[in-house]
């Protein structure tokens, strides 16, 4: 799928079909569309006065031309009432028609951009949105699939406009929301896989091919180097497996001082059976995806690094999978971590918060400024906020809000969850310093409060994806499976940041 921009007369784009935008409640089409309804002869707007053309948000109708554009057929996408819109529906209606067309064969397509000056979208950010929707919501993920698709690729999308200043705008816009995008369907990628597939040592591999890519320095340390630097913890998950560990280290520098501004910590539990404390049969094959905080903040790095962004950052995953083997870690079993810090084993079913207290503790040692962490960490988010929003953690308010309002530029929600000091009774241990469970109430917050101890006075930031990592139904931009969250979210927030 490539994404262009071109300075044109839309009438006459030679593809498959046009896309032009009509507003609910607007009784005449505006701007580029009331140029393409003039040229069909007003068949947009004869549509609207019948009724049939609402401007509902999503609703598409198909216009053939006979001849009157060069393009054979007409989408008319509705954006609903011009003061709702956002930039996120945006998105979500070019994900919608550029499906709905792929799904009958169109295989290229001209759009005019849209929303400009409405709801505070600028030229740079329709085409970015246009961009991001496109390559978003056209994922597939059929590697595995041997059988041929029945429809032909949808391959071509070019951003068409008459003003010849707009084109510097239009092309950043594309540029940055190409390069976000497929950071997000890489990470959409590596958590589809099948963890036969997705090893340590192949989510390592995946490192090493971006490292390459983008000239990023990287470091795996394998079990005896993650044993002489003490991370007990980590070591401890993956005792019971007969998959090396692999403790993936990537570092970006984006400028000439030194020093680690923000370290990204990703929980990389390639398939999590739960290990002696196994988990039900049901649904246990979602957990090839307990790695999506680690590919997340891979792909993230990567494309900080092809943005250039004056930023240090550094990408650690404790990647390792979570099986009861003969070898196994057992509940009542002690663990040191690279802290010093001891922890008591509960249910061995805790393990993401096992290896990030070592990722964590690492990149303290590395004085990181500033740690966020991204885990598909509880069962207990999902009870809490559903599968809309991820849960935000941390011990600085500004770092907090920061990602906060990143996410919702994304359409990617966040929800700040409480870290009052009183949840922290739950996690006390008789025979440790900290137990790796407090039991069901507050589960999410436990957890967070649990890596809090491993972060100690360092800014941080936990963000709980495990109701927002996957989704079960097509939405929007996001279709059934990996949704690649919050691969966009990190990605504006240091965009931002600079
Ligand atoms: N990987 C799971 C959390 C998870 C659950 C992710 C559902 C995605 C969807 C995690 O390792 C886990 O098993 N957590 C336990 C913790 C409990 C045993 C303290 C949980 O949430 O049940
Ligand atoms: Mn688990
Ligand atoms: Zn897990």
């Amino acid at each position: 799928m490539e994404i262009t921009v071109s300075i044109d007369d839309i009438t006459r784009a030679q593809v498959g079909a046009i896309i032009v935008y009509v507003f609910e409640g607007e009784a005449r089409p505006e701007y580029e569309t009331a140029r393409v309804d003039g040229v069909m002869g007003g068949a947009i707007s004869n549509l609207m006065d019948t009724g049939d053309i609402k401007g509902k948000l999503n609703q598409t109708v198909i216009i053939h031309t006979f001849g009157k554009l060069s393009a054979p057929k007409l989408a008319v996408v509705g954006l609903g009432k011009k003061i709702d819109l956002t930039i996120d529906k945006l998105r979500a209606a070019v994900a919608g028609v550029c499906r709905y067309l792929q799904k009958n064969n169109v295989s290229s397509a001209a759009t005019v951009t849209a929303g400009v000056d409405i709801g505070k979208i600028d030229w740079t950010g329709s085409a970015q949105a246009i961009a991001e929707g496109a390559l978003l919501g056209l994922y597939t993920f059929r590697k595995h699939i041997t059988a041929e698709s029945e429809n032909a690729e949808f391959s071509q999308l070019t951003i068409v406009d008459n003003d010849a200043g707009k084109l510097t705008q239009l092309q950043e816009g594309v540029r940055i929301g190409t390069i976000i995008a497929k950071a997000t369907n890489l990470a959409r990628d590596m958590v589809n896989e099948p963890s036969n597939f997705m090893t340590p040592s192949d989510l390592a591999a995946v490192a090493s091919d971006i490292a390459r890519t983008y000239n990023l320095d990287i470091t795996v340390l394998e079990r005896d180097q993650v044993r002489e630097l003490g991370m007990g913890a980590f070591l401890g998950v993956a005792q019971g497996s007969q998959q090396p560990p692999k403790f993936i280290i990537l570092r970006y520098k984006g400028k000439q001082t030194d020093g680690i501004d923000v370290a990204l910590v990703g929980k990389g539990i390639t398939f999590d059976s739960g290990g002696i404390s196994i988990k039900p049969s049901e649904g246990m094959g979602d957990m090839k995806g307990d790695m999506a905080g680690g590919a997340s903040v891979i792909t993230v790095i990567g494309a900080i690094a092809e943005l250039k962004i004056r930023i240090n950052v550094m990408a650690i995953v404790a990647a390792t999978e979570n099986l009861p083997g003969g070898t196994a870690l057992k509940p009542g079993d002690v663990l040191k971590t690279i802290s010093g810090k001891t922890i008591e084993i509960i249910t061995t079913d805790a393990e993401g918060r096992l290896t990030l207290a070592d990722a964590i503790g690492y990149a303290r040692k590395q004085r990181a400024h500033a740690i966020i962490d991204v885990a598909t960490l509880t069962g207990a988010i999902q009870v809490a906020l559903g599968n809309i929003c991820t849960g935000v953690f941390g011990n600085n308010q500004d770092l907090i809000d920061q990602i906060i309002s990143a996410g919702k530029q994304a359409g990617e929600y966040a929800w700040q969850m409480p870290m009052f000091e009183e949840y922290k009774e739950q996690n006390k241990s008789d025979v440790a310093d900290v137990k790796n469970s407090g039991g069901r109430p507050g589960g999410s917050i436990t957890a967070a409060q649990f890596l809090a101890e491993f972060a100690g006075d360092t800014p941080w930031v936990h963000l709980d994806i495990a109701g927002t990592a996957d989704t079960d139904k097509e939405r929007g931009y996001l279709v059934k499976g990996a949704t690649g969250v919050p691969v966009r979210t990190l990605v504006n927030f240091f965009l931002a940041s600079t």
